[in-house]
């Protein structure tokens, strides 16, 4: 995702900090990772892990509301959301903050389960995301990974 180039990264439901911290280990010293964590018990904990990232207790849907000085020029989106169980309006609601604050060819990676892809949920935020990008990559399955899942690696 061209972190190393990246001067603003957002990720989104980092919970536990697994993504945080490959993110991290990528990153210019001077570029920004803002984190939104709906769970205050698991923002607080990435906060204490991660004390470079600026992490907000709030929900990604409000991400314009948290972008600062940055504005929508944000280089890179990185979501660990659960797509998959949210209904199709909970998806746009939270897809579009993403969107907006993407600057022209910022990218945008998340991960699904492979047995989820195919749910009607799987499949409607498939074409959530081919009709939002302009390009929508997808990765190899990763059958080492309980259950095996992919990446959508996609462009604005
Ligand atoms: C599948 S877990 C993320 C796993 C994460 N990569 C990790 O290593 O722990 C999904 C996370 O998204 C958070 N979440 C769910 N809905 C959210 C929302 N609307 N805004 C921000 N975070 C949200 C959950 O609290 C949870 O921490």
């Amino acid at each position: 995702m061209d972190l190393a180039q990246a001067r603003t990264v957002v990720e989104l439901g980092p919970g536990t900090g697994v993504f945080t911290r490959f993110i991290e280990r990528e990153l210019r010293p001077e570029a920004r990772l803002i984190c939104l964590e709906i769970n205050p018990e698991l923002a607080r904990a990435v906060a204490e892990r991660f004390p470079r990232a600026e992490v907000v207790n709030d929900s990604a849907e409000n991400l314009g509301r948290h972008l600062g000085p940055s504005g929508p020029e944000v280089d890179c989106v990185i979501s660990g959301l659960p797509w998959v169980i949210l209904s199709a309006e909970e998806q746009r609601r939270l897809l579009e903050p993403a969107v907006s604050a993407l600057r022209p060819g910022g990218g945008f990676a998340t991960f699904a389960y492979s047995h989820a892809a195919w749910l009607p949920a799987g499949r409607r935020f498939r074409k959530m995301l081919e009709s939002s990008f302009s390009v929508v990559d997808v990765s190899a399955r990763v059958w080492r990974n309980i259950p095996p899942a992919f990446v959508y690696r996609c462009r604005k």
